[in-house]
């Protein structure tokens, strides 16, 4: 049995989960729960991300502190999650006396290994304010292209990356003042000292081949060192030694991966050092977003390597969303959040579904056509994959007293052929689950789904039902329908990791409690529980007013 440590992202704890972010969700919670169900012991843990300065400034223009916003922020998230079945072990928070203590000895441990170098910067400091200012609350003109209203870091016109202070005309987004430049001294991280090891380590099976291409480009281009020390004002932890400096968020955040298992270990009884320690035989597995690989791959492991900890043992990147083509937009409609879908749609089984039937193991970015999605749901889930019981359980309740006829009496060639080629198909089913494939997984389910829709139109259960004289046990009808909700059974057992909620529905079916293993396999149903509707069509209405909503 593997053990294996899981995490998504950690996200930021001032705004709402949208849909952007559940690609990430719902790939990693597939992911673990089809890894629990193959036995292993998988633990999935998560945690806001608290700190910074954009939620400090939220909450004083919400009038409230930083932990009041934090811990509200935290339960509107909780139930996001909770409500698309994403399911944590643990859902922290970074703003935790477990990420501080941990944080504060990773530092000293850096200090130790003469990893810290203390340097005097010049930043820009908005003395309206009385504070350093980050790049994305100064704007000014673009030095290359003169295009005005730019960020401090980047130009959105013409792409050019370069320092706040070359910005032309720059001014506090906070006051709208010209910033000053002011002299500060900060902490850094010597990444420069790491490159063999990173180079060495991101070449070990870690990362996608994508992934170690662009890490080769930033290898060629030179790392340097990183700054993770930021000035008061600052919602964080005060760095141990260095008062008025606190640590930036980008540290104490993965390290919040750790306080969250810390804090899920001692309630469970579970050993810290068993999953983080240097030696560990435990998996440790990230899914990010493209967008933060540079964190993970560099800074992340390169901080655990010069504190003594275990590396990780998988990063997997994934792409970002766009939704009919294009980034999400509030204007157009369709920045939706976690909260609208579950408003207006209902059901998380669809978005579980279609993100499913998109991912693969690439950094490709996936799309969200809203049409292609309604009629993707409602084809595959609703006309052909619930089609099933809703086309046969009828005659096994109505004339067989909700009984199965056991797969090992089944007698018709073809249904035997068809189960067998399910309960075969296992092994290949598993195969996509851990190679995160799950487009080809769901177009290897939805091909048997057919086959067995063909079977029903070809048996014509109906017209045997209106022949047969007497309804014996074990008749052709029988035999028929059981074909099929044998074979029905099975396939929902290999999608439960993506439709959890409906796949309990369909094992209330079968009478039998949530399938939590694909051995549940290796066994049969024998009867039924009278069939009820399974899932409703999803009406194009719901997503019109959902994007209306979301304007
Ligand atoms: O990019 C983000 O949304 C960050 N909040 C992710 C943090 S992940 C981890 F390293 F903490
Ligand atoms: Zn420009």
């Amino acid at each position: 049995m593997r053990k294996i440590l899981v995490t998504s992202a950690l996200p930021y704890a001032n705004g709402s989960i949208h849909l952007g972010h559940l690609v990430e969700y719902i790939q990693t919670d597939i992911w673990v729960r089809f890894q629990k169900m193959k036995g292993n012991l998988t633990y999935y843990i998560c945690a806001d991300d608290t700190h910074g300065t954009p939620i400090m400034l939220m909450a004083e223009q919400e009038n409230v502190t930083p932990d009041e916003l934090v811990e509200k922020i935290h339960k509107e998230h909780s139930k996001d999650f909770e409500d698309f079945h994403v399911n944590f072990d643990n859902f922290y928070s970074t703003n935790s006396s477990e990420n501080k203590n941990l944080s504060e000895d990773i530092y000293k441990a850096l200090v130790k290994n003469n990893k810290i170098l203390e340097k005097e910067i010049e930043q820009y400091y908005d003395p309206e304010k009385k504070m350093f200012l980050p790049d994305r609350f100064i704007k000014g003109e673009c030095p290359k292209c003169k295009t005005k209203e730019q960020y401090g870091d980047s130009c959105e016109s013409c792409g050019a990356t370069y320092n706040p202070t070359d910005l032309i005309n720059p001014y506090s987004v906070l006051t709208g003042s010209s910033p000053i430049k002011k002299k500060t001294t900060h902490y850094f991280f010597k990444l420069s000292e790491c490159s063999d090891f990173l180079s060495k380590w991101t070449k070990s099976g870690t990362l996608q081949k994508e992934a170690s291409n662009k890490l080769e480009e930033w290898f060629k281009s030179g790392l340097t060192d990183w700054d993770i020390s930021r000035d008061a004002p600052y919602f964080g932890f005060e760095i141990p030694g260095a008062s008025g400096k606190f640590f930036y968020v980008w540290l104490d955040a993965p390290i919040g991966y750790m306080a969250s298992f810390k804090n899920f270990a001692k309630l469970n009884n579970l050993s810290f050092d068993d999953f983080w320690k240097n030696n560990s035989e435990a998996e440790l597995v990230h899914f990010i977003g493209k967008d933060i690989l540079y964190f993970h791959a560099l800074f992340w492991p390169a901080t655990l390597e010069y504190s003594g900890y275990r590396k990780p043992s998988k990063i997997y990147a994934h792409g970002f969303l766009t939704v009919n083509g294009e980034k999400m937009s509030k204007s157009r409609g369709t920045f939706i959040t976690a909260r609208s879908y579950l408003d207006n749609i209902k059901n998380p089984n669809f978005l579980r579904y279609y993100y499913a039937s998109k991912l693969n193991d690439s950094m490709e970015d996936i799309d969200l056509n809203l049409e292609d999605f309604s009629a993707k749901v409602n084809s595959d889930l609703v006309g052909k994959f619930i089609n099933i019981p809703s086309r046969t359980s009828g005659f096994i309740s109505k004339y067989f007293e909700n009984k199965l006829v056991p797969i090992a009496s089944i007698e018709n060639e073809k249904a035997k052929k068809l189960i067998l080629e399910i309960i075969t198909m296992k092994d290949l089913v598993l195969e996509y689950y851990e190679a995160r494939l799950f487009s080809k997984l769901i177009k290897l389910l939805m091909s048997q789904v057919e086959v067995v829709n063909e079977f029903v139109s070809h048996m014509e259960p109906w017209v045997l039902a209106k022949n047969e004289d007497q309804h014996n046990i074990n008749s052709d009808l029988h035999q028929i329908c059981s074909t099929c909700l044998h074979a029905f059974r099975l396939i929902s057992i290999y999608l439960t990791p993506i439709i959890p909620e409906l796949a309990e529905k369909i094992a209330y079916l079968f009478k039998e409690s949530p399938y939590e293993s694909f051995s549940n396999i290796n066994i049969e149903a024998i009867e039924i529980n009278k069939y009820e509707h399974l899932i409703q069509r999803l009406d194009f209405k719901d997503i019109e007013s959902m994007v209306d909503n979301s304007r």
